[in-house]
C-alpha cells in the first residue's frame, strides 16, 4: 500500500510516549496480542463499524458474533478492574440493529458489568421533515471488576434552583450544595461539537471521526495518567490523539493500513504543530497534493455522511 509505513501484521511503537498502533483484526488473538505485549489496559474504548451502511452490512447474526469475536480479545487484555466503552449505532429502518442485538449478546459475557447506556446528541442528523431527526449516538458503559471513576462536568452552568436540603441545621438549595457551579454530562451528553469539516480537528476522509471531547470525556473520567486505553477501530486516531493530550499510553489497532497511516500522521502532526486535524487540508497532502479533496470541500457533509475517502490508494 503506498503511503503507508505499516503492513497486515505490523506494530508501530512510538518512542516518546510509548504508544503503539497495530494494523491487525480486532478479532485476530495472535494479532491483539502482538499489540499488547504481555501488557494489560485499564480502559478499552471501541467504535467498531456499526453494520449500517449497505456495502459494509453484514447478516446480524454474523455481525453479533463478530463483536463477540473482539470482545473477547478485548477481555484477554483487560485488567482486573476495567472499564469498556462501546459506540454503536441503531438502525431505525431496519429493526433498530445492531444496538439492542448487541447489548443482549454482552449479558451472556458474565465478567463485563453494564454501567450505563450513554446517548450524545449531534447536531446534524437525518430524516427531519416526516420523522424525529435522526441525531442520536449511542454509547455502551461496562466494567470488569471495580475500577475508578471520575465525575466529569460539562462547560454549561447550573442555572435551576429548588432542590432544598437541611445541612446542618440549615436549608439549603442544590447551588449551594454543589462541588461544582457547571452540571454534569449525566448519561445524555448535549454539550459536545459533532465533526464537521470546518473544524481544526476534523481529518478529511475519515467518515466516522468521534470528537475528541467526547473521548477525552472517557478517557478522563475511567483512567488516570500512566495508564493503558486500547482502542481497537483507530480510524483518524482520536484515542490515540486523546491519549496523547491527557498523558495516557494508547495501543490502538486498524484493520486498514491506511487509517493506521493516518492515526500516525495525526499523531506526529499534533506533536509538530499542536493541530488536531487538518480542517480543510487531508493527511496525505505532502504527497498527493490539496487538490483531493478540493471537491470534497464543496458543500462537504458531516463526517458520518461520508464514505471512506481514501479509495484512491
Ligand atoms: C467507526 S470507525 C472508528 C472511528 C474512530 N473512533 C475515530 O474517531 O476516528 C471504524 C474503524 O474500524 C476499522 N475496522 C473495521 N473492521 C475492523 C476489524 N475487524 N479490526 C480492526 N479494525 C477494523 C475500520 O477500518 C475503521 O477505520
Amino acid at each position: 500500500m503506498p503511503f503507508c509505513r505499516l503492513r497486515p501484521g505490523d506494530v508501530w511503537k512510538d518512542s516518546a510516549m510509548g504508544h503503539r498502533i497495530a494494523c491487525v483484526d480486532a478479532c485476530s488473538a495472535d494479532g491483539i496480542a502482538a499489540l499488547m505485549g504481555g501488557e494489560r489496559a485499564q480502559l478499552a474504548v471501541h467504535d467498531p463499524p456499526y453494520n449500517l451502511v449497505a456495502f459494509e452490512q453484514q447478516a446480524l447474526d454474523d455481525y453479533i458474533a463478530w463483536c463477540k469475536g473482539w470482545i473477547e480479545t478485548t477481555l484477554q487484555h483487560l485488567c482486573d478492574d476495567a472499564s469498556l466503552y462501546v459506540w454503536l449505532g441503531a438502525d431505525q429502518n431496519n429493526g433498530f440493529q445492531p444496538l439492542p442485538d448487541f447489548m443482549v449478546m454482552m449479558r451472556s459475557v458474565s465478567q463485563l458489568r453494564p454501567r450505563s447506556f450513554i446517548t450524545m446528541r449531534n447536531q446534524r442528523g437525518y430524516g427531519t421533515q416526516k420523522n424525529w431527526m435522526a441525531v442520536r449516538q449511542e454509547l455502551l458503559y461496562y466494567v470488569r471488576g471495580n475500577p475508578s471513576f471520575s465525575t466529569q462536568y460539562t462547560e454549561i452552568p447550573k442555572i435551576l434552583r429548588g432542590y432544598y436540603k437541611e445541612v446542618n441545621g440549615e436549608r439549603k438549595e442544590n447551588l449551594q450544595r454543589s462541588r461544582s457551579k457547571n452540571i454534569r454530562p449525566g448519561n445524555v451528553w448535549v454539550d459536545v461539537q459533532q465533526v464537521f469539516y470546518r473544524m481544526q480537528e476534523n481529518v478529511a476522509g475519515c467518515y466516522a471521526q468521534k470528537p475528541l471531547a467526547a473521548i477525552d470525556r472517557i478517557v478522563s473520567a475511567s483512567s488516570e495518567a500512566g495508564d493503558i486505553v486500547i482502542d481497537f477501530f483507530a480510524h483518524s486516531g482520536t484515542t490515540l490523539l486523546s491519549c496523547e493530550r491527557l498523558q495516557r499510553k494508547c495501543f490502538t489497532a486498524d484493520i486498514d493500513p491506511i487509517y493506521c497511516e493516518v492515526a500516525i500522521r495525526r499523531l506526529e502532526r499534533f506533536r509538530q504543530t499542536e493541530l488536531t486535524g487538518w480542517q480543510n487540508g487531508h493527511p496525505f497532502e505532502p504527497e498527493l497534493g490539496d487538490e483531493v479533496m478540493a471537491e470534497e470541500r464543496e458543500d462537504a457533509p458531516t463526517n458520518s455522511e461520508k464514505g471512506r475517502q481514501y479509495s484512491l490508494f
